[in-house]
């Protein structure tokens, strides 16, 4: 595995690779501190491509003044061994003033499927989101790119930046990796005490409750959501950012559920914030009579 610091070495590093340009790259970005959720994508990469690139940046623009970017998990030495491993042929490892050098003015800003969800508890997290990822998309240049569903609304945002501004990459989501009892993996369930742990398990039990109650007919999004709060039980310990049920392709709230549907909920124990998500099919509406 080749690791490359500097844009100029990852470029050089992707030629030696890749003389004659006829081979298939596929891209996985990351912030590090790798789990098996990473790994997967990472997988899914080398499965699909002749070429498998991973970077790892923890990209301070997507942290808000009053997040955790300083105390963020970093762990470069673990995540190389474990790249080497999956048969990366390329990590990109860059530091902040590689990637955001004096005079750097540009944002990529998405409008619309980041006004919800995530995207109104963190504001300007997007645009950090939508701008790095536009410009490691620009450096590596990969023909297929790998994001997890974990960060439902993330991947939307990436596919509006490539359809807006006419990328040559392919977006490939893929599912979320939990653990044995449901927790989806996350850099950030280290941070949990065991019994904020054994709690956050309600998170995703109440979204396979919310799934199960779609799939046996519920369309009501209030009865789904009531259903949600029970189950998660908040208290002064942990809170609910958000439980929203949108539609997939617009990330617009749904009352009556309808096509596909993404039931998406935040809660956080103290600064400790977990997200997750399940992705239903409501079918359509039935049709009304109308005369
Ligand atoms: P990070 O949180 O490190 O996640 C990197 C990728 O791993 C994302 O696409 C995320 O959705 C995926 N991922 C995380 N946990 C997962 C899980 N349990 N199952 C499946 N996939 C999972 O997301 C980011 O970094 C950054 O925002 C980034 C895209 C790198 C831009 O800075």
């Amino acid at each position: 595995m080749i690791t490359a610091s500097t844009i100029e070495e990852a470029r050089a590093a992707l030629r030696q690779l890749n003389p004659d340009g006829n081979k298939s790259v596929g891209f996985t970005p990351t912030m590090g501190s790798l789990h098996q959720g990473h790994l997967s994508l990472v997988r899914a990469s080398r499965d699909e491509n002749d070429i498998s690139v991973a970077s790892v940046f923890v990209n301070p623009t997507q942290f808000g003044p009053e997040e955790d970017f300083d105390n963020y998990p970093r762990d470069p030495e673990q995540d190389s061994t474990l790249l080497q491993r999956e048969g990366v042929d390329l990590l990109f490892h860059p530091r902040p003033e590689e990637i955001y050098p004096p005079r750097f003015h540009t944002n990529v800003r998405v409008k619309k499927v980041t006004e919800n969800l995530c995207g109104s508890s963190r504001p300007g997290h997007f645009d950090g989101v939508a701008t790095v990822v536009a410009k490691l998309l620009n450096i590596i240049r990969p023909h297929r790119a790998y994001f997890g569903l974990k960060d439902a609304q993330q991947v939307r945002v990436v596919e509006t930046v490539v359809r807006d501004l006419n990328m040559d990459v392919e977006i490939r989501p893929m599912p979320i990796v939990r653990e044995a009892d449901g927790l989806a993996l996350s850099s950030r369930n280290r941070y949990l005490s065991a019994e904020q742990r054994r709690r956050a398990l309600c998170l995703s039990k109440s979204l396979f409750a919310a799934a199960e109650l779609i799939e046996s007919g519920e369309r009501d999004a209030d009865q789904v959501v009531a259903r949600m709060k029970e189950i998660i039980n908040p208290d002064e310990e942990l809170e609910i950012d958000y439980i929203s049920t949108v539609g997939w392709e617009s990330l617009d709230e749904q009352r009556d559920l309808c096509g596909t549907v993404l039931v998406a909920a935040a809660i956080t124990f103290g600064t400790t914030r977990l997200i997750d998500n399940v992705i239903v099919d409501a079918g359509q509406l039935p049709e009304t009579d109308e005369e």
